[in-house]
């Protein structure tokens, strides 16, 4: 290279990165540059673009982990070449997802927690994909042994997360979920009842639904199907999505049965990424016995070297979540979990008085038993104000607040309501801070009254 070159290039690389090439113009978006740059300089242009993203921290809208150990961090960092399906050369991983797959049978009271079949996904939604293939597959085993017809398969949910939705789309499964009615926001074991016969999948119930926050009843839905069986045969397996609540209840409502002490309960998935604590990507689904999981349905690869047995949507998957959820296994320990969610809990209690304080609004779900942790609100029928919770929600924004407003579904579509999750690192002195910045919020539409009136739930409207 000619020493001039050598010069110029020297010359870039003390420039100001500010004053480099690629800030002296917008970066490219349809194509790939036809140069590179630095990698200061390509990571500061990304870097500041993402400041325009809302914090994690203030984000009340997700289930998901926000905060982590410097330990985490670090686990993950050196993890972030493994490739969670290669099991022959990553021994020790498979070793540890295995590890966190029994330590899980045991919380959830598997009969037999150290031989239990299950694995990790990316979340929930692909453990639930997994569940429903399961169900769909003993299913169509049983109607094919009785030389009946495979061709409509439906699955009974009450209100469920879009997951089950895409998992009966992209599967041709019926979708009959059970719909909302005014005041009640969760399944009745009566209405599961109502919808099943032969071409009946299974049931999925939740603990702890999405829009409302509520654990749905596995034990009655579970009894119900019970004496369905009793009286016409219609032997229907009941799948349980704990995405939060199956890492809530054990620790916070341990009587409480809703797992595998419930023979009826032949899986159950859970977010290793929410109320598991991990960093975001790793969710769990167990099987209560190997005759759950039909074998077709796992594949056995060679060329990995060994011979592994696969079951899960993606082939390649990061490592490092799995191995942090073992890392939080051994960090906090069943006492150390149960002090988190109890103080997640609390921080939900104390947040969902501020909201009842206020005099306007009714609270839905607000940190009790059989809650997840977190406040749902709307307002009181009949309420005067001159705003309604998009306009909270959008006021909130403008302090860092991510806080959702949304309709319910069908049949409750005009009750509009407004959520925060309660996490591990959201603090007693953060929600003060945010039940603050509501009441303040408050105040300024009381202190400008614009020319539309919400009057109650029912004359709320959308922007
Ligand atoms: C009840 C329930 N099921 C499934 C999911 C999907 O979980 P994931 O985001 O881990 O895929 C969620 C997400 O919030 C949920 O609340």
């Amino acid at each position: 290279m000619a020493l001039h070159r050598i010069v110029h290039q020297c010359s870039e690389l003390t420039d100001d990165t500010y004053a480099c090439a690629l800030f002296g113009r917008a970066a490219e978006k349809f194509r790939m540059p036809p140069q590179g740059s630095s990698p200061r300089e390509a990571y500061e242009m990304v870097h500041d673009e993402l400041m325009l993203d809302g914090n994690a921290r203030m984000n009340l809208a997700t289930f998901c982990t926000t905060w982590e150990e410097p330990e985490v961090r670090r686990l993950m960092s050196e993890s972030i070449s493994k490739n969670m399906i290669d099991k022959d050369e990553y021994p020790q991983t498979a070793e540890i997802e295995m590890r966190c797959v029994h330590i899980l049978a045991d919380l959830w009271h598997s009969p037999e927690s150290t031989t239990t079949m299950g694995c990790s996904t990316t979340g929930s939604s692909e453990a639930a994909m997994l569940g429903g293939l399961a169900m769909k597959q003993r299913w169509k085993q049983k109607m094919k042994k009785e030389g009946k017809s495979c061709g409509r398969p439906n699955l009974i949910t009450g209100p469920v997360q879009i997951c089950w939705h895409k998992f009966c789309r992209y599967w041709d499964v019926e979708l009959r979920e059970i719909p909302f009615a005014p005041g009640r926001y969760t399944s009745s074991a009566a209405e599961v009842i109502e919808r099943c016969d032969e071409n009946t999948i299974g049931v999925v119930a939740t603990l702890g639904t999405t829009f409302t926050l509520q654990y749905e009843p596995v034990k009655q839905i579970a009894a119900a199907l019970d004496k369905l069986e009793e009286e016409r045969g219609l032997d229907i397996p009941l799948h349980v999505d704990g995405a939060s609540g199956g890492f809530l209840a054990p620790f916070l409502e341990p009587d409480l049965e809703w797992d595998f002490r419930i023979p009826r309960v032949r899986s159950i998935n859970a977010s290793g990424h929410k109320f598991g604590l991990s960093p975001l990507g790793v969710g769990w689904v167990l099987w209560r016995s190997a005759a759950d999981l039909p074998e077709e349905l796992i594949f056995n690869v060679n060329y990995l070297g060994g011979d592994m047995p696969t079951f899960a949507l993606n082939f390649s998957r990061p490592a490092g979540q799995i191995i942090a959820q073992y890392y939080n296994f051994l960090r906090y320990g069943y006492e150390g979990y149960r002090k988190i969610q109890q103080s997640c809990r609390e921080g939900a209690r104390f947040f969902a008085d501020r909201v009842r304080r206020t005099g306007l609004f009714e609270i839905i779900s607000g940190g009790g038993p059989g809650n997840v942790p977190g406040v749902c609100w709307k307002l009181l029928p009949n309420v005067k104000v001159n705003f309604d919770l998009y306009d909270l929600a959008d006021k909130l924004r403008t302090r860092g607040w991510l806080v959702p407003a949304y309709s319910l579904p069908p049949n409750c579509e005009k009750t509009v309501i407004q959520r925060i999750l309660v996490r591990h690192g959201v603090s007693i002195e953060l929600l003060d801070r945010l039940a603050r910045d509501l009441e303040d919020s408050i105040k300024f539409f009381a202190d400008h009254p614009g020319s539309r009136v919400a009057e109650g739930e029912g004359k709320a409207f959308h922007h």
